[in-house]
């Protein structure tokens, strides 16, 4: 059984979620400007700037809190890590069902790519894991609330998030108190101290919060976070061990963004890997 990402709608209007990888991909190739993308992107992909518009306008400090606390207690729901995987599966994206990737083949990319350079074991897990998050959709959240460049709510909107101007019309606009640089939060108070907008990123971490080091959980909690990884965003509510994160969370992202191919992995043929992989470092069942 397999469920389609709905699209056409005011609720979804990317095609599918990949598309929005894809145009972040595009966004940092080199040679292009953010702004030179983006003028480029509005025309080309009208789809792109609406889901934007829908993100920038509906993250709001309150909209995150209820949703954090709908999900970050974590009653979804015990699966283990392949239970998990073949249910996002179940997500067919319908831009192009015949030749694109199951969602299980993506993350097998990412985390395969990590595996042949040699990285410690548990970056390959956090390969695996990255995305599983976004499963989110088949829960019935609309795109705009599981992927998408991440920010804090709650503080001013940094100018480097992509299509700032569409938070012109975020009701957090008018909260004074939301639009102070620091806002709702103490300098340097540490990124964990945040209520990042919500996303795959936020419920993935949660879900390997008690399993997970440091580096891996950093990783899967701001892999989205492009206006403090590639911008440098943000920096005055980060605090020491954040720096110390960034490296690792950088690293990660060129997995992310550019290990996508069209050569299927074999998964039968990793599934052994794998199986010793997630007994070493998880439960055989998690919530979720
Ligand atoms: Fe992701
Ligand atoms: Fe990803």
């Amino acid at each position: 059984m397999s469920t389609t990402i709905p699209n056409a709608t005011d609720q979804n209007p990317l095609t599918g979620l990949d598309q929005w990888d894809d145009f972040v991909e595009g966004r940092y190739r080199e040679g292009k400007s953010q702004e030179e993308f983006r003028q480029y992107d509005k025309a080309a992909q009208p789809g792109v700037a609406e889901f934007y518009r829908l993100n920038h306008e509906n993250q709001t400090v309150a909209f995150v809190l209820e949703k954090e606390k709908e999900y970050y207690s974590l009653q979804k729901g015990m699966k283990s890590i392949w239970e998990a995987a073949e249910f996002l599966n179940t997500m067919v994206d319908d831009s192009d069902p015949d030749t694109d990737l199951t969602q299980i083949e993506h993350l097998l990319q990412t985390s395969e790519a990590i595996r042949r350079d040699g990285h410690p074991r548990w970056m390959v897990l956090a390969g695996f894991l990255h995305d599983l998050g976004k499963c989110l959709c088949l829960y019935g959240e609309p795109q705009w609330a599981v992927v998408g460049d991440t920010f804090p709510v709650g503080c001013a909107w940094s100018p480097d998030i992509v299509y700032h101007e569409y938070f012109a019309n975020n009701p957090d606009r008018n909260v004074p108190e939301y639009q102070t640089k620091y806002g709702i939060y103490e300098p340097n108070c540490g990124l964990d101290k945040l209520h990042m907008s919500f996303s795959h990123d936020g419920y993935i971490a949660e879900v390997m919060k008690p399993y997970l080091n440091i580096e891996a959980l950093s990783m899967l909690r701001y892999h989205s976070f492009y206006p403090w990884h590639k911008h440098g965003a943000y920096d005055y509510l980060a605090n020491e061990q954040d720096r110390a994160m960034l490296p690792w969370v950088l690293k990660f992202n060129q997995y992310d963004l550019y290990s996508k191919g069209h050569t299927k992995p074999d998964v039968r043929a990793l599934k052994p890997y794998y199986d010793d992989l997630f007994a070493e470092f998880l439960p055989a069942s998690l919530a979720w």
